[in-house]
């Protein structure tokens, strides 16, 4: 989940990738469950032990790999197989089904993605300093076998709109100071964001081509650093509850559908979901990072946006697109460091409505390495009590 996002060819392609591990995770979803979600859970134990993944795993060899949490390896795996526009199973025979074996070598693409783990972290070292200039998505784009030429159609056409993930610096921009400070403004200025100590966002979830559709949408969040939102299906509960939660010091992921189950935020995924429990409350936005700095003029659909990116000594990167009329922000990213590229999590705003003299986009959608969803808001309730589940173990 690179910035692959952001750009309209790169929309395409990365839809049709999300579409396929999506598609293949329904599929697989009953019967894969119980064995994944334990091996989750052992994972996520693991992580709290202390234990890095070359420890905690069976056959995690590569030198930079090995010394993730078991959490953030996961998150590893997910960049690579995005990158190659792969699902699990072109690595791991039987992934999703109950003969999964995750241990196995006799893939030869799982041998040779092995050495490319190395490859890569040689590049880097060897001609960028150790800093991670290329990565998988540098060379593959989607595809297992690289191309090495370009088309001439392509030469031709619009231009592939993909961007650096550390933005380059603006020209004649205003100070980061200046954007953060229009857009609390634009949200209903400062003052009036202080009062605001939590909400609860009701509404609908509309699932990518047909999948996760029609659930029942929330958002919970407490200032100054507790989020939960949560996707359920009353009519159907056996399609489980999505959840994403953040209590102010641990955090976890329930995705029934997706192929890491439910587990807990280790590492860099923790820091990625303090920083979406801050910046849920817009009069906090300037303390989410010691740092910032302010990039060229971008477009998020057919709106011109400043683009503020904020960064932390871990790593961790999040990049605020304002609409340059209203000040809104229309597109937040945000990034944590692994070997193999950055984990990235999309989401965009729309279609602002003023609740009690504070904005509240009504429109949201969510886009990360396992799937996506829209949802369509009918309410928000502003300071109305919360319950302290909604940010715990989902
Ligand atoms: C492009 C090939 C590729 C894809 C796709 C891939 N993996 Fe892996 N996987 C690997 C490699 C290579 C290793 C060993 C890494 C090492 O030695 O450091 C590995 C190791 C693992 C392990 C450790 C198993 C053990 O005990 O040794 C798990 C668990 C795992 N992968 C899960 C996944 C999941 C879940 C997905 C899908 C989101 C996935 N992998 C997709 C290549 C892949
Ligand atoms: C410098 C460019 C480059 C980078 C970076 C790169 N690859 Fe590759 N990769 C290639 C090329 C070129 C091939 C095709 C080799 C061939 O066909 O013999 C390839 C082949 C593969 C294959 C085998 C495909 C097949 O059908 O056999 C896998 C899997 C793979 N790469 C995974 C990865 C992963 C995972 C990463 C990141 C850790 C990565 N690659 C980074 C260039 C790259």
């Amino acid at each position: 989940m690179q910035h692959f996002f952001s750009g309209r060819v790169g929309m395409l392609a990365s839809a049709s990738a999300v579409w396929l591990i999506g598609a293949a995770s329904v599929a697989v979803a009953q019967s894969q469950a119980s064995g994944q979600e334990q091996a989750i859970a052992q994972a996520a134990a693991a992580t709290a032990k202390g234990q890095t993944a070359g420890e905690f795993f069976k056959n995690v060899t590569t030198s930079t790999l090995k010394e993730l949490t078991p959490s953030d390896f996961l998150g590893a795996m997910g960049v690579m197989t995005a990158a190659v526009g792969y699902d699990c199973s072109n690595c791991h025979p039987g992934a999703g089904t109950d003969l999964m074996d995750w241990v196995s070598d006799k893939v030869p693409q799982k041998r040779t993605a092995r050495k490319m783990v190395e490859m890569v972290a040689n590049i880097n070292k060897e001609n960028f300093g150790g800093a991670q200039m290329v990565t998988c998505w540098t060379c593959h784009h989607q595809s297992d076998v690289p191309s090495t030429s370009i088309t001439l159609d392509r030469l031709y056409s619009v231009p592939v709109e993909e961007r650096p993930d550390v933005v380059l610096p603006g020209v004649n921009q205003p100070p980061a100071a200046v954007i953060l400070d229009q857009y609390i403004q634009a949200m209903g200025g400062a003052e009036k964001l202080a009062t605001l100590n939590s909400f609860v966002a009701s509404g609908q979830s509309i699932g990518f081509a047909g999948l996760g559709g029609n659930g029942e949408f929330h958002i919970f969040a407490q200032a100054p650093d507790r989020r939960g939102m949560w996707i359920n299906f009353p009519e159907h509960p056996d399609r489980g509850i999505s959840a994403w939660t953040y209590d102010g010091k641990t955090g976890w992921i329930s995705a029934p559908r997706g192929f890491l189950g439910e587990y807990e935020l280790t590492g860099n995924d923790l820091s990625g979901a303090r920083l979406d429990a801050v910046v849920s409350f817009p009069g906090q936005i300037k303390s989410a990072f010691p740092k910032w700095r302010v990039g060229l003029d971008d477009t998020v659909g057919d709106r011109v946006a400043d683009v503020v990116q904020g960064s932390d000594p871990s790593g961790l990167l999040g990049t605020f697109y304002f609409d340059k009329e209203t000040h809104l922000l229309l597109r937040y990213v945000r990034q944590t460091p692994s070997p193999v590229g950055h984990i990235s999590v999309q989401q965009d705003f729309e279609d602002y409505r003023d609740v009690d003299g504070i904005k509240f986009p009504f429109k949201y959608s969510f886009l990360w390495l396992d799937g996506r969803f829209t949802a369509t808001l009918s309410e928000v309730k502003v300071n109305a009590p919360v319950e302290e589940t909604k940010f715990a173990k989902p």
